[in-house]
């Protein structure tokens, strides 16, 4: 059993009773987040999928303060290393067995910068495979849609998929709605979406293009708790 909690935007957080991990956090800065970085007392990893501010959001900060890895594409991890966080670099079809569980790198087909006053390239984007607690969980990152999502569900049964719906950056609901029938997932969680005006407002297209598709759609509220077993 893992409890998973939705962070808002891409951010979700991991806990399967022994290890507690969380992606993509977002939360300085985003108008629809509840959790503050202090909220997290302990982590196990902080996975980020790209650089772009919108995911790498907290990031190293946690890393410091919980002395938890940052797990991230190399050059990703790299440029976090140099503003004094833990970093456990990876690449694309890459896995690596942590204390928590088996991470694995999947493409995204996405950009990935850190763009400030200057922009400063950290990589490629990635998705993320995860085992823990048991389950295997996708998160996709910001990405578009790509066949090779049938590979991904070939290889292993996933149980919870968490897909970007939001649409001009990534998948809207349409291609999500795909993404859902090539993962063949349990559950698809979406993410990546009302935040921003650009984004599609909340999950309604997407779990009413998605339905039938074989998964059971879990959209979720931010600050909500869900267990998944
Ligand atoms: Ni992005
Ligand atoms: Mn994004």
């Amino acid at each position: 059993m893992v409890k998973v909690t939705y962070c808002g935007h891409s951010c979700f957080h991991l806990d399967d009773g022994t290890h507690r991990i969380l992606f993509d956090p977002f939360l300085t800065g985003n108008p629809k987040a509840r959790a503050r970085p202090g909220d997290f007392a302990r982590l196990d990893a902080v996975l980020v999928s790209h650089g772009h501010a919108d995911h790498l959001g907290d990031a190293v900060e946690l890393s410091k303060r919980c002395r938890a890895p940052i797990i991230a594409p190399f050059e990703l991890a790299v440029f976090c290393q140099r503003r004094g966080a833990h970093v456990h670099g990876m690449h694309i079809g890459g896995s690596h067995a942590f204390e928590f569980g088996r991470v694995k790198l999947t493409i995204a087909h996405h950009g990935s910068a850190f763009i400030d006053k200057t922009t400063e390239y950290t990589g490629n984007p990635c998705g993320f495979l995860v085992r823990l607690g048991g389950l295997l969980f996708y998160h996709a990152g910001d990405t578009g849609l790509f066949s090779d999502m049938k590979l991904l569900s070939e290889l292993d049964a996933i149980d919870v998929a968490f897909l970007p719906i939001g649409d001009n950056f990534t998948m809207g609901p349409d291609d999500a709605a795909k993404a859902v029938e090539f993962l063949r997932p349990r559950y698809a969680v979406p993410m990546h979406y009302g935040t921003f005006e650009i984004l599609e407002p909340d999950a309604s297209r997407f779990v009413h293009r998605a339905q039938g598709r074989g998964a059971e759609l879990a959209p979720m509220e931010v600050g909500e708790t869900r267990e998944f077993s």
